[in-house]
Order: structure tokens, then sequence, then C-alpha cells
């Protein structure tokens, strides 16, 4: 199993670049499933989750081939399998994106239930409510999600909590049922505007993505399309929250300011100067780290997946700060290894208070999820001596070669194999 080895203190200083966003890519990647024509997505992350995702594709009869930057998929003719097996579908959850798209192709799919997961329970069930009141005949049987409809026909469905991917899961089935469908409290995310922007380009009637009202006019088939994914805001966010914790400055190039935001105001009142250039966001800190409150909230709010990263940001900050992570019950895994690092944190409930600046000091770590590695990986870069981040492997699901840009960046960071 690979892990990373750090040798801190470190200062990010340097340009570095971010890829592809993998929850973009991923509901791009499904809506493959939805035309017979080839589409071309540009500038996918190569991390493993997109493997896994082309791997369940291939299952269901979708080929896929890299060419230079772009994938190019096309639904070859075994594309009537409907099964989505547990096997696949258990190590990733975001496999239930190919849900909305195969009822809507096909007129039915057999689908694993995804199951809980490191970070929460995770229920899919306003993914499934919505396919019912898109007309779907949804039963769950050994583990599974089996759906059918003729065709399904436009409705009005309210999320009871806007929901990331099950919006972008029930725009792919809206998108080719009959009539309209009404989609309210729907998630904002600019990964679902993305999704939306790729829809459209292949042909769908869509309006209001990126509010909370969506409107999608079924129509009768999709074309293929050329289409770039949005860079990854979390990736992005996680470099420039690297600058703020060490002292350092950087540029991030091609990010969206706009979509990161919720981060760059709270960066802000940190104390890191940040400009907006053409290339791309610049952040640099020179004084010391203020200390800010920060609660997780659904787009445009503070996202939990950088809520991590922002916590071992704050063991370093001039005093105390709470983090409330609102999003999934138990997404405070990193606070024990933050703790034996020498970080003061307490946890109760949803709530963490964190007393710093603290002096960390190296040790071996070890990462249950994708963003608690980021973030042990961020402590690692301001801790004294040599830490040791085991089960890269969380990491290699989300990030492209994480160790390579930090190099770039002047960190002292090595891949043992
Ligand atoms: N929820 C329900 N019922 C549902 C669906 C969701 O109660 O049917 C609840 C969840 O339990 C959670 C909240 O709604 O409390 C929001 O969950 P959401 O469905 O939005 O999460 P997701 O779509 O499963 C995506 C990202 C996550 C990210 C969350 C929140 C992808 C592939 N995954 O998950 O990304 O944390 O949105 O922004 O887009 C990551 O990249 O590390 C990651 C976990």
């Amino acid at each position: 199993m690979d892990r990373f080895r750090i040798e801190g203190p470190n200062r990010l200083a340097g340009t570095v670049r971010a890829s592809g966003a993998k929850n973009a890519a991923l509901p791009a990647l499904a809506a493959s499933l939805l035309t017979d024509e080839p589409l071309e997505l540009v500038g996918l992350p190569r991390v493993r989750d997109i493997m896994t995702m082309r791997k369940l594709l291939d299952h269901l009869g979708v080929d896929s081939e890299q060419e230079g930057d772009s994938l190019r998929l096309v639904a070859t003719d075994r594309a009537s399998t409907d099964d989505a097996p547990y096997e696949l579908v258990k190590t990733m959850r975001a496999s239930i994106l190919v849900l909305g798209p195969l009822v809507a192709r096909l007129g039915h799919a057999r689908v694993s239930l995804p199951g809980g997961c490191a970070i929460g329970v995770r229920p899919i069930d306003q993914h499934l409510a919505c396919l019912e009141a898109l007309g779907a005949e949804v039963e769950l049987e050994h583990g599974y999600v089996t759906a059918r409809a003729e065709r399904l026909v436009g409705a009005s469905f309210r999320f009871s909590t806007p929901t990331v991917t099950g919006t972008e899961n029930m725009l792919m089935a809206a998108v080719l049922a009959h009539g309209t469908t009404v989609l309210e409290n729907c998630a904002r995310e600019p990964e679902v505007v993305d999704l939306a922007r790729l829809l459209t380009g292949m042909g769908a009637k869509i309006d209001g993505a990126g509010n909370e009202s969506i409107v999608i006019e079924g129509v009768e088939s999709l074309a293929g399309t050329r289409h770039t994914v949005i860079p990854d805001r979390i990736e992005g966010g996680t470099y420039l929250i690297g600058a703020a914790i060490t002292g350092g400055d950087i540029l991030l190039e091609g990010a969206d300011a706009a979509d990161l935001a919720p981060l760059l105001e709270k960066l802000a009142e940190n104390g890191c100067e940040i400009e907006e250039l053409a290339a791309g966001i610049q952040l640099r800190r020179q004084g010391e780290l203020k200390p800010r409150d920060t609660v997780t909230a659904p787009h445009p709010g503070f996202p939990t997946d950088l809520q991590a990263q922002y916590m071992a940001l704050m063991t370093q900050a001039e005093g105390g700060s709470t983090i409330c992570e609102t999003i999934f019950e138990n997404r405070f895994q990193h606070v024990s290894e933050l703790t034996r690092m020498g970080a003061d944190i307490q946890v109760e409930g949803s709530y963490a208070r964190i007393h710093g600046p603290s002096r960390l000091s190296s040790a071996s770590v070890m990462a249950t999820d994708l963003r608690a590695s980021a973030c042990l990986v961020l402590a690692g870069l301001v801790a004294h001596g040599e830490t040791q981040v085991d089960r890269i492997y969380h990491l290699d699901r989300g990030y492209e070669r994480m160790e390579l840009k930090l190099q770039s960046l002047g960190a002292r960071v090595e891949r043992l194999e």
C-alpha cells in the first residue's frame, strides 16, 4: 500500500494547475449512457474514481478510449445491459449515477445499493422518490434497486434536502422523459451546472441549473457532443489552503474564483492576500493566521469537501475557532489523527473546537477517506520532522498525483510504494 513521506516544515511557492473536477467528470461519464452517438469529454482528471466509473460503463456496454486530452465514449451494441453489480458499486458510491440514465434510455435498471461509507449513512431515498414521481416502479430487493418504466413521464418533485448526485441523477432521468419535469430544492453546486451544460450540448432542454428550481423539457433523443469539464474547486482549494497553512505564495492556474468564493472569502478573513488574475488565483500569506468559525453548507455555503483541510489550517491560527459540519454525520475522522500530531481539538456532536496555534510534530498517521487524507498531508507540510501518511489510495481516488504537484511547489513529499 502506498504512503507519503513528508519532511516538514515546508513553504509552498510557485504555480499549480487544478485538474478537471472529479465530481463533474463522474456524472459526465454516466451521461454517455444517454446517447448512441460518441461523447467526447475533455480534461478528465487521472484519478482512480474515474477509472472505476469507466470500468462500470464498460460493463454496461460503453467503450471508452483516451485520445490525448480527451476521452471518447461510445455505447456499443452490448449497451442493453442494465445491471450495475455490487462488486463495482461498492468501491464508489457515485456509481448510483448510472441509475437515472439507464432507466431513461432502456426503461429498466438494476443497480446495487451503494451502502454507507466512512463519512456517513448517505441514503439515496431522494433519488428513488424522484424516479417514482417520474413514473418508474422502484423496488428494493437483495441489496439492489430495480427500476422500470416504459417511458418516464415529466412530473414535479421537491427534494427533501438538496442532494448533489440526486439532482444530477434525476436531471439525466428527466431529459428523455415525456413532457415537462420541475425539480425543486435542487443542489446548486457548480458540478450540477456543468452537467446541465453538457446535457444541453447533447440537445437536452434544461432551464435553471444553478438555482433551486430546474425545469426540464423532455426530448426524444440526445446526440453526442464534446465537453470540457470544469476545474476541480476542491482540489484547487486544497492547494490554496496549503499555501495559507505554510505561509506560502502560489498561483492556482485555471481556477474559477466564483466557484471557490466561499473558501476565498474565509481565507481573506484569515489574513491571506488573494488576487484574482487572468491566469488564476494568487494567494499569499505573510502575517499571522486569524481564526474564523465555519459552518459547512450546500453550495454556495462552505463545502464539506474542504472542511477537513480547513481544520488543518485552523490548528495554526492564533486563537480559538469552531467548525460545524452539517452535511455528513461522521466527517471528523481526521480529528484523532490531527490530535496525535499535537493539535488541540475537541469534538461535541457536529461541532469541533480548535485551539491554535499548535506546534504540530511528525507522526505516522492514517486516513479513512479522501478529504481526511488531504487534511493530514496539509498538516504534514507544517509539522516538524518526518510525517508518514498511510493509505494514500484514498487520496488517489480524487487527487491527480498530489505528490508531484506539491513537489513542484517546493514541498519535500515523496510516495513510498
Ligand atoms: N441525502 C439524503 N437522501 C438522499 C441523498 C442525500 O438524505 O437521497 C443526504 C445525505 O445523507 C447528506 C446530504 O443529503 O446528508 C447531502 O448529500 P449529497 O447527496 O449531496 O451527497 P452526494 O451527492 O452523495 C456529493 C459529492 C461528495 C460531496 C457531497 C456534498 C459526488 C460524486 N460526491 O455526494 O463528494 O461531499 O456531494 O457536497 O459528487 C468527495 O468528493 O470527497 C465527496 C464525498
